[in-house]
């Protein structure tokens, strides 16, 4: 889990690289480094820490026009200069993204033939690999020799001292995209690291290897055969993936989302006629009329989408669905029966245990339908179908946009088989698409009031532990509201159940504890009030998220904040922002970096 980059042409490529560094950040951030040619041979710079602090090594900035970047997120090795990267052997040096899983047996293999080892890195075997192989070879010759026996998953960019302006790249399970400009060639895990200066891009497949000349490139598979691929257009502006004003992209993102629905619903429905463009989900229209059962698979924020999506799919197109975990799902040995389609949610389409379970279900001959936020992304490739959410690139660590556009998708993925299946009339339909075309105005009028949570946010940030409650379709917004508050306040939080809360939790309320209910009016709104009452009794803090005007919940309540009214589903959308405004705000009074919280990376590659 780890950003790289590399940049060949007429351009500084220290200046590129650095920059790249910067917008791969959420990949990864306790160790970073570069590599460059300066006058014919290859000097690294590389420290713990952060890009910034990398860029204290340089009191100027030398000109060079081919070098490689790398932000780590340690996984063997704990964070220090020398098991930063790049790393080198002999006249080889390399950045890697991913696991290397056999790298002790190949380790001790290459110390039995003299080889000394610099670092505690599975990473550093690579060098010394290629740099085996390379006499007499080219650079891509030695590499597709030294990954023969290499087992694991890896985005590679290498450079040879002795063939100056040259990178190779290459990829398994783990992202690697090319960038084309005329004014030399990229490649980088994400496409933001080099969005200023190439928006047309290739999206590498698994075994798959690019070689970089500041004029040329050539793609080839690990066969040393080449490979015809066509590059895409990418419409993102760079001003998008850039923090527009804001202190925080996780402040920007969460403004963003008026936008992001919008741009999520464009082209899929029609309010006037109640249709829903079928073919946006990229997969046939009998596999979704004979879907018996839904399998939902996610990790982190993408599962409390699925959770809640459990509720749309279910009582909307009358289908039994199951949601897991990811990393549950792919070692549980699952029974899924034939005509069951698996739905994989993830923002980035990169999470490994969301892509092992596509696999698992792919290996079972079952649908798998993605609704992923990233273009070509490995999920996007490997499913049989793709719903894009059109979020936008999503930087801050802490999901916010794509969560809510993946619930908009989940909403009208369960309308169209609703449709298809004949569970709801069509005018109903045609009235809950009418409803979901009023959401980005109504989170812009919940927006405005976000000064009201900051100010709630303030009181509260010393706080040792908060509950969120909510039933229903609420309970995984609960789930949701506490995992923010988590892992940006890094104070201890836990969602739950309302009415589960008299099983155990309840002994925890006491008038220290602020507890946050979810309470808009449902079917379930006055069993909640029942919960807020015996919250109360116990001399616990409310904080309640309520429809408007609703004063029962305000009297029960130490603290309101309101939001216009909606149907159920689409009322998570709505219950969300609040939530993720008081993270946000509890985070940033508290002083910390809500960007970029400890111990957490933006896309979880590795198990
Ligand atoms: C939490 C968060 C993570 C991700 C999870 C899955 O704010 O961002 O829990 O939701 O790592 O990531 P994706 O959706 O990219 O598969």
């Amino acid at each position: 889990m780890c950003g790289i980059i590399g940049y060949t042409g007429k351009e500084n490529a220290l200046q590129i690289v650095l920059e790249g560094l910067k917008r791969l950040e959420y990949r990864g951030y306790d160790s970073a480094g570069v590599a460059y040619f300066n006058k014919g041979t290859i000097e690294i710079k590389r420290c713990r820490g952060k890009i910034k602090d990398l860029e204290r090594l340089f009191s100027e900035r030398p000109v060079s026009n081919t070098g490689i970047g790398h932000t780590r997120w340690a996984t063997h090795g704990r964070p220090s200069e020398e098991n930063a990267h790049p790393h080198r052997y002999g006249r080889i040096v390399l950045v890697h993204n991913g696991i290397i899983e056999n790298y002790l047996e190949l380790k001790r293999e290459l110390i039995n033939k003299g080889h000394a080892f610099s670092s505690e890195t599975d990473t550093e075997i690579l060098c010394h690999l290629i740099d085996n192989h390379i006499d007499n070879k080219s650079l891509e010759d030695a590499i597709i020799e030294a990954l023969r026996p290499v087992k694991g998953a890896y985005a590679i960019a290498v450079m040879n001292e002795l063939e100056p302006e040259k990178i190779v790249g290459v990829r398994k399970d783990c992202p690697l995209i090319v960038g084309l400009s005329q004014n030399g060639h990229f490649l980088a895990s994400d496409v933001p690291a080099f969005l200023h200066y190439s928006r047309d891009v290739i999206f590498l497949d698994d075994g798959e290897m690019v070689i970089l000349k500041p004029d040329g490139f050539r793609i080839m598979n690990l066969d040393g055969e080449e490979v015809r691929k066509s590059s895409i257009h990418i419409d993102w502006n760079p001003v998008m993936a850039e923090k527009g004003g804001y202190k925080h992209f996780m402040l920007k993102e969460i403004f963003e989302q008026p936008r992001a629905i919008a741009d999520t619903l464009r082209g899929r429905i029609n309010p006037d006629s109640g249709e829903i463009a079928r073919e946006e989900f990229n997969i046939e229209e009998g596999i979704l009329r004979n879907t018996e059962r839904i399998m939902i698979v996610a990790c982190g924020t993408s599962y409390h989408a699925g959770l809640a999506g459990r509720y749309m799919l279910e009582e909307l197109a009358r289908i039994p669905v199951e949601v897991d975990i990811g990393s549950e799902f792919r070692y549980r040995k699952p029974v899924l029966e034939k005509n069951t389609l698996v739905i994989a949610i993830t923002q980035s389409g990169e999470t490994a245990d969301t892509i092992a379970a596509i696999r698992e279900a792919k290996a079972q001959e079952l649908r798998v339908l993605s609704i992923c936020n990233v273009l070509g992304s490995t999920a996007a490739r490997e499913s049989d179908g793709v719903f894009y959410t059109h979020a936008g690139p999503e930087i801050g660590v802490a999901s916010t946009k794509a969560f809510t556009t993946q619930l908009a998708s989940l909403y009208i993925l369960s309308l169209l088989l609703a449709g298809l299946k004949g569970s709801l009339k069509h005018e109903s339909i045609k009235k809950l698409i009418s409803e979901l075309l009023e959401i980005p105005h109504k989170i812009e009028s919940i927006l405005k009031h976000s000064s009201t949570i900051e100010t709630i946010a303030k009181q509260h940030i010393n706080r040792r532990g908060f509950l969120y409650l909510g039933r229903g379709i609420n309970y995984p917004i609960a789930l949701e509201g506490a995992l923010k508050l988590k892992e940006i306040s890094y104070i201890h939080a836990e969602g739950y159940p309302a009415g589960e809360m008299k099983h155990g939790p309840i002994a925890l309320i006491d008038e220290e504890l602020p507890v946050v209910v979810i309470a808009p009016k449902d079917e379930l709104y006055e069993k909640l009030l029942s919960n807020m009452q015996e919250v109360k009794s116990r001399g616990g803090i409310i904080i309640s998220i309520v429809t408007e005007g609703d004063r029962n919940a305000k009297e029960l309540s130490d603290y309101v904040i309101e939001i216009p009214p909606a149907n159920k589903y689409l009322s998570t959308i709505l219950s969300v922002i609040p939530l993720q405004l008081l993270a946000y705000y509890v985070g940033v009074t508290k002083g910390y970096d809500v960007d970029q919280p400890r111990n957490l990376a933006k896309s979880v590659t590795v198990e």
